[in-house]
């Protein structure tokens, strides 16, 4: 890995944007990976067909606690269209493009969990 992107990675896994949770969200999706145990929630508040705030909470690898960080970051304030169609390309590309395949589970999860969260978002409207 990249010493730039390692320190990217470690910056948001140690200062994580966006950590708590939205007492009146409008939708919430939690989901693991149950080989480790880990887990990440998600809550949303949209306003005008927009992501106007978005908050992560759970436990669970610096890749994991980062990659949801930096994603919650990226998707704020972002059409809801636009986030549905990332991709896990997209998500490997915002940590630098360094994570190792045996991280990916690890790296997507956030991802995985947010467009969950917006298929309840699609189905609900
Ligand atoms: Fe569990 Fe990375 S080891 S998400």
């Amino acid at each position: 890995m990249q010493s730039e992107s390692l320190d990217y990675i470690l910056d948001h896994y140690k200062n994580p944007r966006n950590f708590g949770t939205i007492e009146d969200a409008d939708f919430s999706y939690e989901e693991g990976i149950p080989s480790c145990g880990d887990v990440i929630r998600l809550d949303l508040k949209i306003r005008d067909n927009k992501l106007d705030d978005v908050k992560f909470s759970g436990t669970g690898c610096a890749i994991s606690q980062a990659s949801v960080s930096i994603l919650t970051e990226n998707v704020t304030g972002k059409e809801i269209g636009d986030v549905i169609s990332l991709t896990d390309h997209d998500m490997l590309e915002a940590l630098g493009g360094q994570v190792s395949p045996i991280r990916f589970k690890c790296a997507l999860l956030g991802l995985t969990v947010l467009k969950k969260a917006l298929a309840g978002i699609k189905s609900d409207s």
